[in-house]
């Protein structure tokens, strides 16, 4: 989704023309997407009763009402697909996701992507989704644009990775899998996004030489990767995404190998609809789409928000869809059994999830604060009933408040600083520590104010913020400590702290960094911002007992990290509404930290690879391309194929205990001889079942040997043999499960392998593929700290 404050363009020439073919010179050895026609119809496997009525519908429906089930138009939430009231169709309202329902009111802001990853909680994630997916229906919205699993984080800059989950498509395949079954529990469909590969933010949508928009001049950067590539890491979480019943997914901004993902039939008909059987529809991101019938032929099925233009000036009904559909119907040139595939898919998911039936109508105050379509845009009579201003918080800032906590990464914590053993005296440095002074609507980055959420369209409409400084406070309160603040970053860095006035000296110095990033622009540093480091270096050269606490989208450069005066660090990401709450609740131990990092800390700002295109010395306007050449090896697989030392890795956060593994058992699930492909069999959503066969259960015994309560997430990294084809990753996570323990309790924990999971893909055979040879299973802590191993050889 784009944010009100982009403009976007479309692109005109290219309506119902052919797709550009591939300049083999410009896009090297595989920036070539291969033709996948025709677009599948669906079979409405899993969903049979509601294709059944999807088809009576879309029967009864004449050739304009099907142009525009597929075609955007303004209405009152982001995204609107028009009622037609003859049939007691309500129409289909879509709202922006994915941490909050952003067009409302009352309503809560949950944590982000990136901080639901880093609690490697299933069931939090599953609660959280649960609790989205209420919110969503209350405030009358058919669609929840999320989950997000592209970006995956093949770059640290890129601007939205805190709107996915983590740098790894396991552990974000998983998130998505539990999101959306939290979400649709509440028969609200989502539309897993951005697909695919869309991994930057700069010229993610082309450039414009005129004002309107409408004079392109170089088209969105392509995203250039290999088929295994492709399937290993980008396309990975998606398939758990299908596999979880996904209504919907967005296609995104860029090219994909030359093609923009809305029109590029490799992605859209080959890999989504054939080879992981999604039967749901294909919806554009806003302004994604760049023609009709090629993106119609290449799989696209709903163009949205629907008009051409820019954000403000819609002339809907004028679209590459819209009238234009129904014009290629009669003139033959489009087989009106495509236009009926793409409505029976738009409305298969829709009675599966019972929203025939029952479903709220869409808040009024929503429409009022729509501004990407003011009511006098609107070219329907769209008739708002219901409440307005329903409150759909309910208790959720219970949830909230456990998922902050749950999410924050212990980084360091020297001889025991934290918890808090009752200090009485507690300095609070950085702007990131208090009130928001300029609104609760995170657009930009505020000097004064801590950094709850990101910005762009994945923002929030804050209700209330409990704030660290706040919550201190109201800690202080029960305790008696006295805090004295600073929240001037420039004074701060600038300034000897001990010339300062502060009447009681601190036993310990809280600082608050924080950095802001939203869609739209990739970040240029990876440091904190307004001065962090200076920050820090100031207060540690003042403070022996310092404690950083960073409120961030993702990576952070942290150069204080060896500092003696650091005692500890706390990596809160992005915790929402209740985030001093759920610091405080970590700070003084009421919740024993169990957070992991979903990304690795380099140690130098170099040592990071994947960088964005950010720059092309060409006019051409095919000109910009982003070669992932760095093929598997991003993220903690990189730093691992290369050796190299870091300073946090993938995986790690401490706690206030201690663990142990012990006993890991590796046991095969069946007896029948397991063959290196799976046999071949329907696709059902999620591909061939096969491929998530469980094939063998791995055990371990972990034991809290500390003396606190706490919990711990094991970890399972897998190793193929060197028979795998060269690139393969030294090691790759395949299972995690959090397990609360009490002290001197042990228990035995379970990791079900699937065939996936300890295959390849074979680029020949067009297969996953399972290599002979032997395979080493570790267990650990982390990605470095791996604890007990195994063998097994599969074939
Ligand atoms: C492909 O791109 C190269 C580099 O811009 C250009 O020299 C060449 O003429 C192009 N070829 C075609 C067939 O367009
Ligand atoms: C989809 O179904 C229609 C109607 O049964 C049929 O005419 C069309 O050929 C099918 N399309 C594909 C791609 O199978
Ligand atoms: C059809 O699409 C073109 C652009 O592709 C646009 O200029 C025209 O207005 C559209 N027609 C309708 C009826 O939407
Ligand atoms: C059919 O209609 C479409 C949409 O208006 C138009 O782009 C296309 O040129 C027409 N084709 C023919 C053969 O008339
Ligand atoms: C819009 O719909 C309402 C309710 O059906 C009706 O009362 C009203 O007259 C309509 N307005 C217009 C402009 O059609
Ligand atoms: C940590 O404890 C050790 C041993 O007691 C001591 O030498 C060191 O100064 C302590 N460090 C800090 C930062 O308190
Ligand atoms: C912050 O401190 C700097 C340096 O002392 C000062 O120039 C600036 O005015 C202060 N800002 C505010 C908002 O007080
Ligand atoms: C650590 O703090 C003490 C004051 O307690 C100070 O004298 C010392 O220089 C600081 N060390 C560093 C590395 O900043
Ligand atoms: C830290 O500073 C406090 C007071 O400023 C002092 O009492 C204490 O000894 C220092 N600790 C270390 C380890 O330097
Ligand atoms: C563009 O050209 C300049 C000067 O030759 C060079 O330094 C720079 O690296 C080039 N940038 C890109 C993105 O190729
Ligand atoms: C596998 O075979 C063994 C020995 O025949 C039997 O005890 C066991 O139950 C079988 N396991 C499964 C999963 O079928
Ligand atoms: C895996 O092993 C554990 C421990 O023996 C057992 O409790 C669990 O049921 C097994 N899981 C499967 C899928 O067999």
């Amino acid at each position: 989704m784009l944010s009100s404050l982009l403009s976007i363009a479309f692109l005109l020439s290219q309506a119902f023309a052919v797709t550009q073919p591939a300049n083999t010179t410009i896009l090297g050895p595989y920036g070539h997407s291969p033709p996948v026609y025709p677009s599948p119809n669906t079979t409405g496997i899993g969903w049979e009763e509601a294709l059944i009525k999807a088809k009576a519908f879309v029967a009864q429906l004449t050739l304009e009402e099907k142009s525009d089930m597929v075609t955007g138009t303004p209405g009152p939430c982001v995204g609107n697909i028009a009622p037609i009231d003859r049939l007691g169709f309500a129409g289909l309202c879509f709202q922006d996701g994915p941490l909050a329902i952003r067009v409302a009111d009352y309503a809560s802001v949950f944590p982000a992507g990136v901080s639901t990853a880093a609690s490697f909680d299933r069931e939090l994630m599953h609660e959280r989704g649960l609790a989205l997916g209420a919110e969503f229906r209350g405030k009358g919205a058919h669609v929840y644009l999320g989950p997000v699993a592209g970006p995956l984080g093949r770059s640290a800059y890129a601007g939205r990775n805190w709107e996915g989950f983590a740098a790894d498509p396991y552990l974000t395949g998983v998130a998505m899998e539990e999101t959306i079954t939290g979400v649709q529990a509440n028969g609200v469909q989502v539309s897993a996004k951005h697909f695919l590969a869309y991994e930057q933010e700069t010229q993610r949508i082309p450039s414009v030489s005129d004002a309107d928009g409408f004079d392109e001049i170089q088209q969105s950067v392509s995203s250039n990767l290999d088929d295994r590539t492709m399937h290993e890491l980008y396309l990975w979480p998606f398939a758990n995404a299908v596999k979880a019943g996904s209504a919907s997914f967005m296609c995104s901004y860029n090219r994909i190998n030359g093609s923009y993902a809305c029109q590029n039939s490799k992605t859209l008909n080959g890999l989504l609809k054939e080879e992981l059987g999604f039967q749901g529809y294909t919806v554009s991101d806003w302004g994604g789409t760049h023609s009709g019938l090629s993106s119609i032929e290449g799989g696209l099925d709903m163009n949205m928000p629907g008009g051409l233009g820019e954000y403000g000036e819609y002339l809907a009904p004028l679209s590459h869809f819209g009238g234009n559909v129904t014009a290629a119907v009669n003139n033959g040139t489009l087989d009106i059994a495509r236009l009926d595939d793409m409505v029976t898919r738009i409305m298969t998911p829709y009675y599966f999830l019972g929203q025939d039936k029952d479903f709220p109508t869409v808040d009024p105050s929503s429409a009022l604060l729509n501004t990407n379509f003011p009511l006098d845009t609107w070219l329907r009579n769209w008739t708002l009933t219901g409440p307005s201003s329903r409150d759909v918080r309910s208790n959720h800032s219970i949830l909230i408040r456990k998922i902050g906590a749950a999410s924050a990464v212990l980084l360091k914590n020297v001889n025991a600083t934290l918890p808090f053993k009752a200090p009485k005296s507690i300095g609070v440095f950085g702007n990131d520590a208090s009130e928001d002074t300029q609104g609760f609507y995170n657009q930009v980055d505020w000097e004064y104010g801590t950094i709850s959420v990101g910005g762009g369209s994945g923002t929030g409409r804050l209700t209330y913020l409990v704030t660290p400084l706040d919550a201190l406070k109201e800690k202080a309160k029960e305790t008696g400590a006295i805090i004295q603040q600073f929240l001037n970053n420039t004074l701060i860095a600038t300034t000897d702290i001990s010339t300062l006035t502060i009447p009681t000296p601190p036993e310990v110095c809280l600082v608050f960094l924080k950095n802001y990033a939203q869609e739209g622009a990739d970040r240029t540093s990876l440091d904190t911002d307004w001065s962090g480091n200076e920050v820090v270096e100031s207060v540690t050269s003042y403070c022996n007992n310092t404690i950083v606490i960073t409120h961030a989208s993702g990576i952070n450069n942290l150069p204080f990290a060896s500092n003696p005066n650091v005692t500890a660090i706390i990596a809160a990401h992005y915790p929402g509404q209740e985030s001093g709450n759920a610091l405080v609740d970590i700070l003084y131990g009421t919740v024993n930290p169990s957070a992991k990092l979903p990304y690795t800390i380099a140690l130098e700002t170099d040592d990071y690879n994947g960088l964005p295109t950010t720059a092309v010395n060409s006019t051409d306007p095919y000109a910009w391309q982003a070669w992932f050449d760095e093929k598997l090896e991003i993220d903690y697989r990189y730093f691992d194929a290369q050796n190299m030392s870091v300073l946090y890795e993938f995986g790690f956060g401490l706690s206030y205990t201690t663990f142990e593994l012990s006993d890991l058992a590796i046991a095969k699930l069946s007896n029948e001889t397991i063959t290196a492909t799976a046999a071949p069999a329907t696709i059902l959503p999620g591909g061939n079942t096969g491929l998530w066969e469980n094939l063998y259960n791995v055990t371990v015994t972990l034991t809290n040997t500390g003396d606190v309560a706490g919990a711990e997430v094991p970890q399972l990294y897998i190793s193929l043999p060197s028979s795998a084809p060269a690139g393969t990753p030294p090691k790759q996570l395949r299972g995690f499960e959090k397990v609360f323990l009490e002290v001197g309790e042990s228990a035995s924990v379970s990791f079900r392998l699937m065939r996936r999971d300890i295959s390849f893909w074979d680029v020949v055979r067009q297969d996953w593929v399972v290599p002979e040879g032997e395979f080493v299973v570790s267990v650990g802590f982390s990605s470095r700290d791996l604890r007990v191993r195994g063998g097994l050889s599969v074939l």
